[in-house]
């Protein structure tokens, strides 16, 4: 396989760039499309291994969704809430826990049945956080090691409603439990201690349901009706944190991403970013298929160390390993804590970060819930060549380590590179493009 070699960027980074469409949106927009009446068009659709796992998985219950322009826009034939059918094979996820998690809850309530399964991380990772709460409201519904991983079976049955206090703040259970209330008898409600992302409240609203959010309290009524929609997927915040964190890691550099989702569950990592010092102007902000979208421009500055923890973690957790990156380069030490659930990411993020700050030489603490790094005041990585790379099967893991070498002492190969095309599919060629990669 061909290695992807990132150089150390002698000069500063000046450019526009266009980041993928957001993730968690793209595998929403196909699924509510699909228990939608009538036909739903998806533009900007992100066509990664991740979100292709999802509509898939759409069709092979029966949804006729078309792709246009190699996936970059659909159309999503809407069968109603009450018309899918039984797929005649294994439901395979990939990678992809969004997918699982909230097809568990839509496919819990079904006349037929289903079995899901996944890629070696996703057996890996704990399913018992969707299977414990749908099987309160009824679920047949199991898995494999007591009911705690996956492959899962799914039995038809009739759901009832429940009151539901997550003991996580997961937006991949709150969806999951959300998408099974739509066909439960009764309301259901759910209590989220901690706001995690809501695209599914908003993107279910558009849609015409019904959902009464009052403080930390989001219901929601049986016998919906869903009516198709017209969608345009904003650019994903997730994936523009890695180029945000070159700019703020290389002296004097300046980007403009523009069109990018500002949705207030999602812009921790920005608002980390600012308080280390970087400046980061949000222009021309628009509400677009009921979500938040602006314009980010950052100017490079010098970058202080910062402590994140308890509810500002849900709205960073995917960025929480490029923003280790970023720290290693601050002055001072910096501190994340509560972020326990980074350990049953599509890696460890804990110790595999830990890992590979360790083989950057940066001094760093691994916490049962976090990590303590020791900045290096903007001073290069330097690759340490008696320590290895860890092994991963993770996207985010690996362009952290791609956009790090940015700013080390000698080119980096990137190990598991082969991971990145789950969430960015264009990554590896940007940075051809940029002129950080070598060919
Ligand atoms: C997601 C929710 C988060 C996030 C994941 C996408 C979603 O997971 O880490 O990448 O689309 O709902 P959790 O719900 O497990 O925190």
């Amino acid at each position: 396989m061909k290695q992807f070699v990132v150089n150390p960027l002698k000069s500063a980074i000046k450019t526009t760039i266009s980041v993928p469409p957001d993730k968690s949106i793209s595998h929403r927009a196909v699924i509510i499309g699909s228990i939608a009446s009538g036909k739903t068009e998806i533009k900007n659709f992100l066509s990664s291994a991740d979100c292709l796992s999802t509509l898939k998985i759409m069709q092979q219950l029966g949804v006729e969704i078309a792709n246009f322009n190699n996936y970059e826009s659909l159309t999503v034939l809407g069968k109603g809430l009450n018309a899918l059918s039984e797929a005649k094979d294994v439901l395979n996820c990939g990678n992809s826990g969004t997918t699982m998690r909230l097809l568990c809850g839509l496919l819990s309530a079904q006349s037929f049945q289903s079995v899901l399964t996944g890629d070696g991380s996703l057996l890996a990772r704990p399913m018992g956080r969707v299977i414990e709460p749908l099987t309160l409201m009824g679920a047949k519904i199991s898995g494999r090691e007591h009911n705690t991983k996956a492959p899962i079976v799914i039995l038809p049955s009739v759901l009832h409603g429940i009151s539901y206090e997550l003991t996580i703040p997961s937006a991949q259970v709150k969806s999951a439990i959300m998408l099974a209330g739509l066909f439960a008898k009764g309301e259901t409600k759910i209590i989220e201690k901690e706001k995690s992302r809501d695209h599914t409240e908003k993107m279910l609203t558009a849609f015409g349901a019904t959902i009464k959010q009052e403080k930390n309290e989001i219901v929601i009524g049986s016998e919906q009706k869903l009516e198709a929609q017209s969608l345009v997927i904003p650019g994903d915040i997730s994936s523009a944190a890695f180029f945000l964190a070159a700019c703020s890691i290389i002296p004097n550099s300046e980007m403009f991403i523009p069109k990018v989702l500002v949705n207030t569950t999602r812009t921790g990592f920005v608002n980390a970013l600012k308080k280390m010092g970087a400046k980061i102007n949000i222009t021309n902000k628009k509400e677009i298929s009921c979500e938040a979208v602006a314009d980010l421009f950052i100017t490079a500055s010098e970058l202080s160390s910062i402590e994140v923890k308890g509810s500002n973690i849900p709205l960073l957790i995917d960025e929480i390993p490029i923003l280790c990156i970023v720290m290693a380069q601050a002055s001072g030490k910096s501190v994340i804590r509560d972020a326990k659930e980074l350990r049953f990411k599509e890696s460890d993020r804990i110790s595999t970060m830990a890992q590979v700050l360790r083989k950057l030489s940066v001094e760093v603490n691994e916490l049962e819930d976090g990590l303590e790094i020791n900045g290096s005041s903007g001073e290069p990585f330097k690759v340490n060549h008696d320590l290895e790379w860890p092994q991963h099967f993770d996207h985010r893991i690996a362009m952290s380590i791609a956009i790090a070498a940015l700013k080390a002492n000698e080119p980096i190969a990137v190990p598991g590179s082969e991971w990145i095309p789950t969430s960015f599919p264009y990554f590896e060629k940007l940075m051809h493009q940029l002129h950080m990669a070598v060919v």
